[in-house]
């Protein structure tokens, strides 16, 4: 467990902030934030407070009502210089995201706002994730800014290359995923003990591709965000993670270890030699029920044709496949996206046929849930029952299927195994 200390200035990106948060917390670090002015245009202090559990600071001004404590300490009798207090505490001192302004401030060794004040009394280490439209980044002003930082033992945490916030602009500046800024911060202060660490965790992700020809496929719209965080979530909670990607163009993260495969055959057959040495199988990719009967092996011409008919035969279902070589000590959950008014009945049937622990049960009837968003609204159903998690980011999703997880093992920890006898 580390007290981390974060200060968000402002950008499009500060939204990100409350991810890498709840990253930290599920990791088990204590946080504390402190904003500038203009990171507040972006994203209120109320957030930051719900969700760190802690009081937000954004001026040398105003007092502390923690007193410079983390949530994990109680506060002082004294009332202590707050933001003096606050870099005191902390083990670490992370900027996220970091303007080109503040990091010009920091480069220059200014002390005009709360959080470049507490960067420049802190004796922690300083870890720098800048986020900024392409152009500033790639100002040699910034450069020369980030060099300088670097020269004093600042960490960079390099922002990603992809579209930016701006309509139609894309390059360098993106901020870094929260799992690699979490990375980061573990690699300078030490982690502790989580709680799952040794749980491996075999995770599929994505939609698979059934080709047609040499060119073109049936495919699906799942974009593996839903897999991804479920990954991100478990890593941050300690478990070994793998993941099989079918077709997923999202970033990668350092500590987990990725599998990419096409179609629904080679998901089965990496699913089938990752499955025994896993604790728990998250099976959240869209894998085909049908792959052409007779792919063309090269490119099918039109050739005159009115009609084309394209036969498709059954794939194997892969979970049902798993579930049957399972051991009690597995945990399998399985996702099914469903649409309409009876989504949840139809997927409590698959929980049975499929021999699961849980299964998350998304109704893709609604908008802006589901398929290539990034928030969701699902159902977990268990044998015992069920729970609603309401429309939200799909990492905190995430968050509550790995806890639904944890539920499951301490009901059946509680419930004794009843004896059998033949008398
Ligand atoms: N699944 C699988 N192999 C398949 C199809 C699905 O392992 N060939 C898994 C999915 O990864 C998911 C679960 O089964 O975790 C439910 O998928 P879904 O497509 O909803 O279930 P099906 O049994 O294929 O039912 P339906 O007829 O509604 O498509």
């Amino acid at each position: 467990m580390a007290r981390i200390l974060l200060g968000v200035s402002g950008g499009i990106a500060a939204y990100k902030a409350l991810d890498l948060i709840r990253l930290a917390a599920v990791a088990g670090h204590s946080v504390r934030v402190i904003q500038t002015d203009n990171s507040q245009r972006f994203v209120g202090a109320a957030s930051f407070a719900a969700i760190t559990g802690a009081p937000v600071l954004t001026s040398e001004w105003e007092r502390d009502p923690a007193r410079g404590a983390f949530p994990d300490q109680a506060s002082p009798e004294h009332d202590p210089i707050s933001h003096l207090e606050l870099v005191r505490n902390a083990d670490c001192f992370v900027i996220a995201p970091a303007s080109a302004n503040t990091i010009a401030k920091l480069a220059l060794g200014l002390a005009d706002n709360l959080l470049t004040s507490a960067a420049l009394a802190a004796s922690c280490p300083l870890v720098v994730a800048p986020a900024m439209n392409h152009q500033m980044w790639e100002n040699a002003a910034t450069q020369a800014n980030i060099e300088l930082l670097q020269s004093r033992s600042v960490t960079i945490v390099d922002p990603e290359v992809g579209s930016l916030a701006s309509r139609n602009e894309w390059g360098s500046g993106r901020l870094a995923q929260p799992a690699t800024i979490l990375a980061a911060i573990e690699q300078l202060v030490p982690a502790g003990p989580r709680p799952w660490d040794g749980r491996r965790v075999l995770v599929t992700a994505g939609g698979t591709r059934e080709a047609i020809d040499a060119v073109r496929f049936v495919g699906n719209r799942s974009s593996g965000r839903m897999g991804f965080a479920l990954a991100e979530a478990a890593a941050a909670r300690g478990a070994d993670v793998t993941v099989i990607a079918a077709n997923v163009e999202l970033p990668r993260h350092a500590q987990i270890a990725y599998i990419d495969v096409g179609s629904a055959a080679e998901l089965e057959q990496a699913a089938s030699e990752q499955f025994s040495s896993c604790d728990l199988l998250l099976m959240a990719a869209a894998v085909a029920d049908f792959t052409a009967a007779d792919p063309t092996a090269g490119k099918l011409k039109k050739d005159g044709r009115t009609e084309l008919e394209l036969t498709l035969k059954p794939t194997t279902d892969v979970l049902a496949q798993l579930s049957k070589r399972r051991t009690e000590a597995q945990t399998l959950v399985g996702f099914a996206a469903e649409h309409g008014a009876d989504a949840v009945d139809v997927g409590r049937g698959k929980l049975a046929a499929k021999g699961l622990d849980l299964l998350v049960i998304n109704d893709v009837s609604g908008a802006g849930i589901g398929f290539e968003s990034s928030s969701n609204e699902v159902t977990i159903v268990s044998a015992e029952g069920e729970r609603h998690v309401p429309k939200a980011d799909k990492l905190e999703v995430a968050n509550e299927i790995l806890d639904a997880v944890d539920e499951l093992a301490h009901r059946r920890a509680r419930t004794p195994i009843r004896e059998v006898s033949d008398e």
